[in-house]
């Protein structure tokens, strides 16, 4: 059996790379599902569909195991309703994980107290971060900005521009004195270091590469019921449910090397 990692588009590559540096074994399986990105703009009706439709694909299909939703999109409006509600009746002998819930775990465990996050509109507006943390620790602060532009420059090429939207957007969080900066989208950590120099020291920029690799490991350790039906060959197949020469060069440059990238339909 395999790991699946899933996000709605190609973001979830550098998780996808992050956990292949920290995890070298697993047979992994990457499904960006293309062809309905992005997420972010859509209804949580369309979300729960399509994530329901590409966990389904990734069981039957591929034999995942244990599926990571990557994205924090498809992680705020559909998981906790498949988790509680579809996978029991369905799937009861796999699992599926978000990101939500572990990133406010890591800024916790460091001892932040007051925490900036940067999402999409949709991740800002759900309010999910500050619903998870109210659960775990309601005196911890949460001041959270959406930040639209920035998935779309970074899937389109539009880096040049990057460092100054980020800036006039990172302007929202002067005098918060804000002790953490969460960067909470798959695609956000291509540009960790500069929004580490735009917000200055003493500010922890946590990025979920590096995040959600050391949650997942931490995770196998616990369940070896998963750990151990994962197959242990140390290969992965990249699929996405729609394919063009804009998302194959966008893909080589976030994972930053050569992969085979294929489309899968379902
Ligand atoms: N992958 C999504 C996330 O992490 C961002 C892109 C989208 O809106 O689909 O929220």
């Amino acid at each position: 059996m395999k790991l699946g990692i899933f996000d709605s588009g190609l973001g979830g590559l550098l998780i996808t790379k992050a956990i292949r540096g920290a995890l070298p074994d697993p047979d992994i399986v990457y499904l960006g599902d293309t062809l309905h990105l992005p997420y972010g703009n859509r209804s949580e009706e369309a979300i729960t569909d399509y994530t329901k439709r590409a966990m389904q694909h990734l069981f039957d299909a591929h034999d995942c195991k244990l599926v990571i939703i990557a994205c924090n999109t498809a992680s705020a409006a559909a998981l906790r309703n498949l988790q509680q509600n579809w996978l029991p009746k369905h799937y009861p002998d796999r699992n599926i994980l978000g990101v939500v819930v572990p990133t406010l775990e890591a800024a916790i465990d460091a001892g932040h107290k007051k925490i900036g996050l940067i999402a999409t509109s949709y991740i800002v507006d759900s309010g999910v971060y500050q619903e998870e943390l109210s659960k775990i620790d309601d005196e911890i602060k949460l001041l959270a900005h959406s930040t639209p532009l920035l998935v779309p420059l970074i899937e389109q090429s539009g880096e040049a521009w990057l460092e100054d939207v980020l800036a006039s957007y990172l302007k929202s969080f002067d005098g918060d004195d804000i002790e953490a900066l969460i960067l909470g989208c798959t695609h956000y950590p291509s540009f960790t270091r500069t929004a580490e120099k735009l917000i200055g020291a003493g500010v922890d920029v946590m990025g979920q590469d590096t995040i959600i690799p050391a949650k997942l490991a931490d995770y196998l350790a616990r369940h070896p019921e998963y750990a151990n039906a994962i197959s242990q060959g140390g290969a992965t197949e990249f699929l996405v449910t729609d394919l063009t020469d804009n998302y194959k060069q966008a893909a080589q440059r976030l994972y930053g090397a050569d992969i085979k990238i294929q489309k899968t339909e379902y």
